[in-house]
C-alpha cells in the first residue's frame, strides 16, 4: 500500500495519432474514459497523476495505458507495467482496484488485465494471410498445381505398368500391334498359298487339255 510520504502510482495514458481516436479505436467514449482514469485515488486518498502521451510507438495495441509503480512498489521491485488495448470500462475499473491496493510491486497484477500486458517493444504481429492476388500465392498456387500434375502422371505411369504385367502374356495391351503384324503375316501366306492352289488348278486344267490332245 502506497504511504503519505513516498510518490503515488502515475498513470501515463497515450493520446497520440492512433490511441483515443474514433477512426482507429470506434465505439469508445475516450474522454469520458480519460476522464475515467484522471479520477483514480490510491489507497491513502491521494489522487493518481494522469499525463497524457504522445504516440508511444505501438499504435495496434491502442489504447495504451501506462501504469507506473508507486515509490514504495519501486522499492519491492515493481517497473512500469504497458496495457494496450484498454477500451473497455471493466478494464480501467481494474486499473482503479489495482492502483487502491498499491498498484506494481506492491500487489499482483488483476487477471483481468493479464491478457493486455504489453510493452514498448512490443511487435505488431504479421498477418498468416497472404492476399489472394499477391505475387508469393500465385506462384505458391503455381507450385502445388504443378506438383500435384506431376504425381497424377506418375501415378498413371504406374497404374498402366501394373496393367501390364497382371495381364497374361499375348494379351497385354502392348501386344495389339505385334499381334496384328502375326495375323497380318499369316493372312499374306495363307493368300500365297490360294494363289499356288490356283495355279496348281489351273496347270491340271492344262495337262487334262495337253493328255486329251495325244490321245
Ligand atoms: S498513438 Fe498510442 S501507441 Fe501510437
Amino acid at each position: 500500500m502506497n504511504t503519505i510520504d513516498g510518490a503515488p502510482c502515475k498513470l501515463t495514458v497515450c493520446r497520440g495519432c492512433c490511441c483515443g481516436t474514433k477512426k482507429k479505436v470506434p465505439g469508445v467514449d475516450h474522454k469520458a474514459q480519460l476522464a475515467r482514469l484522471s479520477a483514480i485515488d490510491d489507497h491513502s486518498a491521494r489522487r493518481v497523476p494522469v499525463r497524457t502521451s504522445k504516440c508511444l510507438g505501438i499504435c495496434f495495441q491502442a489504447n495504451v495505458v501506462v501504469v507506473q509503480p508507486s515509490q514504495e512498489g519501486r522499492a519491492a521491485g515493481g517497473r512500469p507495467v504497458w496495457l494496450g488495448r484498454m477500451t473497455e470500462d471493466k478494464l480501467l475499473d481494474a486499473v482503479d482496484d489495482w492502483i487502491f491496493e498499491g498498484g506494481p510491486g506492491i500487489v499482483p497484477l488483476p487477471a483481468v488485465l493479464e491478457d493486455h500486458v504489453t510493452s514498448k517493444d512490443a511487435k505488431k504481429p504479421k498477418k498468416r494471410k497472404k492476399p489472394k492476388h499477391s505475387k508469393s500465392a500465385k506462384k505458391e498456387r503455381k507450385e502445388a498445381k504443378e506438383k500435384l500434375a506431376k504425381q497424377a502422371k506418375k501415378d498413371r505411369k504406374k497404374a498402366r505398368k501394373k496393367a501390364a504385367e497382371a495381364a497374361p502374356a499375348g494379351t497385354g495391351p502392348l501386344d495389339g500391334p505385334v499381334k496384328n503384324k502375326a495375323a497380318k503375316d499369316d493372312a499374306k501366306k495363307d493368300g500365297g498359298k490360294k494363289g499356288s492352289s490356283k495355279k496348281s488348278g489351273a496347270e491340271g486344267k492344262k495337262s487334262k487339255k495337253s493328255r486329251k490332245d495325244k490321245s
